[in-house]
């Protein structure tokens, strides 16, 4: 699980007054809004004696409050009021826990766990056709996997699968038909172009089988990005009709992986096709989740000699890359089982942009531990290189 990046901790519906328990890389975190309506993240653990804030309450002071002695927090994680000791006390200094940026967009609740700056953090990843209703029909659907959430990335790019593990979208006998057609890639993210010779399309009653033939090439166009772990892919069904399934996947430990899956089509826009939709959405989910649940081991091995791959993979091992760079480069793996030892006597903390503009500010908890980088990344030998070189 990476740290550093932007994740969707909750769809901004189920937010609303209350404040809101998500679990992300294994920590539990409190989302509350406040009286703008501006949605606030922080760290689930109250530093006076461990009170979970997610079952507290939001106050008038645009606070959360601790169920156990009603300690107020406020949205930067700085506690404003301590009712034992009455109003206007004295708040001891260490009174504060992590608070993390967060952002509404397409329907969710993102949070940034991580320190960086805001001008170092990788953006949320784009997805125009949510705001254009005029075009665009969206409708959401959830999916809970057993599985870590680098498999079911692997698995949401991956073309070869569609063949066997989605009846609805492949023949087995055409499996070598399916051609990749373009990779492209960047810092944090990938893209590809897939010609795929899919079966008619089965609902929106009958209809769809009208509007391709059977077998008929057809085009879809995965992409990955590490923010979100989103994967987005865009389906050509015909020259008319298209579709996009934008998923973020977010870790919820290392075994379980929660995604929020926003799917737009720009056909059949009435409102009585959207529960067909929503149903081939979560059918197709429960096609993969059935075989990522069952993947030996249930994360990605670390290295490439310990499975074998095929031309057809590469887009999955440009997934891989990236994902193992960010890891070996920047340090961002968070190292679960240097804290197995702690479990149940300490609690970790996923460590906030506060950290690094406070360095010398006494948090209360200690942060993640994290897989120390192991090489250095090539603008940092061009760096060191540059400044060995005479003036
Ligand atoms: S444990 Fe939170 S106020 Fe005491
Ligand atoms: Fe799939």
């Amino acid at each position: 699980m990476l740290t550093n990046l932007w994740y969707v901790a909750e769809w901004s519906k189920a937010v609303k007054d209350k404040p809101v328990r998500a679990k992300l890389l294994g920590q539990n975190f409190v989302l509350f809004r406040d009286k703008s309506g501006k949605v606030n993240c922080l760290s689930d653990v109250c530093i006076h004696r461990g009170g979970s804030l997610s079952k507290g309450f939001t106050t008038k002071r645009d606070c959360v409050a601790c169920p156990y002695h009603g300690w107020e927090f406020d949205a930067e994680g700085k506690v404003q009021f301590i009712p034992s000791r009455g109003e206007g006390a004295p708040i001891p200094e260490r009174a504060r826990i992590d608070a993390y940026p967060t952002e509404e967009r397409y329907g969710m609740i993102w949070v940034f766990l991580g320190d960086l700056p805001e001008e170092e953090r990788y953006p949320i990843p784009e997805f125009p056709e949510y705001e254009d209703k005029a075009n665009w029909r969206a409708v959401d659907v959830e999916y809970s996997w057993t599985g870590s959430v680098d498999r079911v990335v692997e698995n949401g790019i991956d073309i070869a699968h569609t063949s066997f593990v989605h009846p609805g979208f492949g023949y087995q006998e055409m499996a070598d038909k399916n051609e990749i057609l373009k990779v492209d890639r960047g810092e944090y993210w990938g893209s590809s172009d897939n010609v795929l010779y899919p079966p008619q399309l089965e609902g929106n009653f009958g209809l769809m089988k009208l509007f391709r033939a059977d077998k008929a090439a057809t085009y879809v166009s995965p992409a990955f990005y590490l923010p979100g772990h989103c994967v987005r892919l865009h389906i050509k069904v015909n020259s008319w009709m298209e579709m996009i399934i934008f998923d973020a996947n977010t870790p919820v430990d290392e075994t379980t992986t929660r995604s929020f899956a926003v799917q737009v089509r720009n056909f059949f826009k009435w409102p009585m096709f959207d529960n067909g939709a929503k149903k081939r959405t979560r059918k197709v989910f429960g096609e993969d989740g059935d075989i990522v649940a069952e993947l030996s081991p249930n994360y990605l091995p670390e290295s490439l000699e310990h499975e074998v791959s095929v031309e057809q993979d590469k887009f999955m091992s440009a997934w891989r890359m990236i994902r193992r760079k960010h890891i070996e480069e920047k340090g961002w793996k968070i190292d679960t089982k240097a804290m197995k030892p702690f479990e149940g006597e300490k609690v970790f903390t996923i460590p906030s942009p506060s950290r690094r503009t406070n360095p010398h500010f006494k948090w209360a908890l200690d942060t993640v531990p994290l897989v120390p980088p192991t090489r250095r990344s090539a603008a940092t030998q061009a760096e060191d290189s540059s400044a060995a070189e005479p003036a």
